[in-house]
């Protein structure tokens, strides 16, 4: 039988090191596991993208692909944003797509993609007065935001424990967006 293909986009939020785990988890449950990093996110895993690689099978993106190119992954059956940043829900929500995450997520909503996004931000960044918007502006698009309740919950700045962040709702949604 074929394996149904998860997308998984990382931006620049710490729980992002921890990747290569949450490829792992997701590759038990039955996944083949496409990479897609914002450019912040792939310079800090410069020296896991080898291993990602191999891990998946498929080459991490981070850049879109030139109109001549070829798509080189296979057709998603689901895709997670995890971790967003502050930065990627709010430009998510503003549908500005200055990279190669953001320009899936414009894609994927006015596709009708199965979407989750699961933030990373402490409790400072989750009170700028976009945050709350850029949460309902998604939910309200059809995206999967996984924050509050059922969700990632915010810890004071310097208290966050990138350990503790919630991959198995991420990965329990995406389950439940591919049916
Ligand atoms: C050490 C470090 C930790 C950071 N942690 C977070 C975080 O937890 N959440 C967040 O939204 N941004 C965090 N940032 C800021 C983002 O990395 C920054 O806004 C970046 O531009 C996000 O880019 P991206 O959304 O394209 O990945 C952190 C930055 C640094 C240097």
């Amino acid at each position: 039988m074929t394996s149904r293909v998860l997308y998984l986009f990382g931006c620049a939020a710490p729980p992002v090191l921890d990747l290569a785990g949450a490829v792992q988890r997701a590759r038990s449950d039955g996944w083949s596991v496409c990479v897609g990093l914002t450019p912040t996110a792939a310079g800090w895993l410069e020296d896991q993208l080898p291993t990602l690689e191999e891990q998946t099978g498929n080459p991490v993106r981070s850049a879109p692909r030139s109109p001549e190119d070829r798509e080189v992954w296979p057709h998603a059956d689901a895709a997670i944003v995890a971790p967003a940043t502050l930065n990627t829900v709010n430009s998510s929500a503003l549908g500005l797509t200055p990279n190669f995450v953001t320009g899936y997520v414009a894609e994927a909503i006015g596709m009708g993609w199965p979407l989750a996004m699961m933030p990373y931000v402490n409790s400072a960044y989750a009170t700028h007065p976009q945050f709350g918007r850029s949460v309902e502006t998604l939910r309200s698009a059809g995206v999967r935001v996984l924050y509050g309740e059922g969700g990632f919950r915010p810890s004071p700045p310097g208290e966050g424990d990138r350990t503790a962040y919630p991959w198995h709702l991420a990965l329990d949604a995406a389950r439940s967006l591919a049916g």
